[in-house]
């Protein structure tokens, strides 16, 4: 792949992602979950603690900025910005891929920079499943290794993606042998290995068959928020093969509730289970309480963060500040003391 075509890409990916077509919105579940109020809650809104664990350590609350962008000159401003209040408010952060670094000479000076002023970061390194494939195929791990080390990587995310490879003008819809290739690689990673969707979320046979490979966590990225059939289609323009398959293809994928109830029976019986995290169209704290009333343990967004990063530290700041309060308020009002406390007993689905 070349160099300036991933550039480019990559630029293409922020542009489209942020237009309102991109998101499949009507597709989202939150909507038909309602947390229970509770009119007397036995606790203080000041007691409310959002202290969650995180792969066995604890942080402060239970958010996360989703895998973005990472590798070309756009990034590097956005995820300086987003690294910096992520630090500040310990939450965790992921980056977006970096197979650049695989696939060429490029180092990314940037990255290194952000593991360098944020010392405490968990900052998450991201590679797609196709590029797995070819680093199992090849038994070349060296780079990806090589990669983890200069990043200061905390853990490692991978990305599965069908729906836009299938999509993308310069797709990589090759998938085969991913079993064996992240089954390989949990027994040779010596940090946490997240299993990622992008946007079309988990179903419960998908689930099931990575029980062996025993992810440290999956990230389930449910269908509900940006959708990368349609951000691809956007991207090929009318009157391509690309913008028809997006179309069809608009609302594709599990929803984010089915996929956090998935995950939950999937790994009920495993002591401890992958930590279940969250993301897919969160869009306010609230969401994020049903996302951890229904299972979850950390919550995670990417176009909202994205969006607030682009306008600056201090609107970042404020939107981070926003989700914390939203998700403390609808923890009060369920008379949910801590994170464990909001628990399915909270949570009901609605009728109609
Ligand atoms: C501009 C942009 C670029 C993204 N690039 C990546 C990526 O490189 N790797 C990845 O795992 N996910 C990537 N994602 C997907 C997000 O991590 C997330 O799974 C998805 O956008 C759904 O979350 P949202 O509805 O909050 O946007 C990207 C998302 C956005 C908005």
């Amino acid at each position: 792949m070349k160099d300036q075509e991933f550039i480019s890409r990559k630029a293409d990916h922020i542009r489209y992602s942020l237009s309102s077509e991109a998101e499949a919105v009507e597709s989202g579940s939150l909507h038909q979950w309602n947390l229970i109020h509770d009119s007397l809650p036995d606790l203080n809104l000041s007691e409310v603690s959002l202290e969650s664990d995180w792969f066995g350590t604890k942080k402060a609350n239970p958010f996360f900025i989703a895998g973005m962008t990472a590798g070309h000159p756009d990034a590097k401003l956005i995820n300086e910005r987003l690294a910096r209040a992520a630090h500040e408010r310990s939450w965790a952060m992921g980056l977006g891929s970096q197979r650049r670094e695989l696939d060429s000479e490029f180092k990314d000076s940037a990255v290194e920079a952000i593991r360098k002023q944020n010392p405490g970061l968990f900052l998450i390194s991201n590679l797609g499943i196709a590029q797995l494939i070819e680093i199992h195929e090849k038994g070349s791990w060296g780079p990806l290794f090589d990669l983890l080390e200069r990043s200061g990587a905390s853990a490692l995310a991978i990305h599965l993606n069908p729906i836009q490879e299938a999509i993308q003008m310069e797709g990589t819809p090759r998938f085969k042998n991913g079993g064996a290739a992240l089954k390989e690689l949990s027994s040779r990673i010596r940090i946490p290995l997240i299993l990622k969707e992008t946007g079309s979320g988990m179903s419960r046979g998908f689930l099931d068959r990575i029980v062996p490979i025993s992810p440290a966590a999956v990230d389930i990225s449910g269908l509900g928020g940006t959708h990368w059939g349609r951000v691809e289609g956007l991207r090929a323009g009318e009157g391509t093969l690309s913008h028809e398959l997006g179309r069809t293809f608009a609302n594709w994928g599990v929803p984010v509730a089915e996929s956090i109830l998935n995950a939950k029976a999937a790994f009920s019986a495993m002591k401890p289970g992958p930590m279940i995290l969250a993301s897919g169209g969160i869009r306010t704290g609230l969401d994020a309480a049903k996302c951890l009333a229904l299972g979850a343990h950390a919550v995670g967004f990417a176009k909202p963060a994205l969006e607030a990063a682009l306008q600056g530290d201090r609107v970042l700041q404020q939107w981070m500040e926003k989700i914390e309060s939203e998700l403390r308020v609808a923890m009060f009002c369920t008379g949910s003391g801590s994170i464990r406390e909001l628990g399915s007993d909270r949570i009901e689905r609605r009728d109609s």
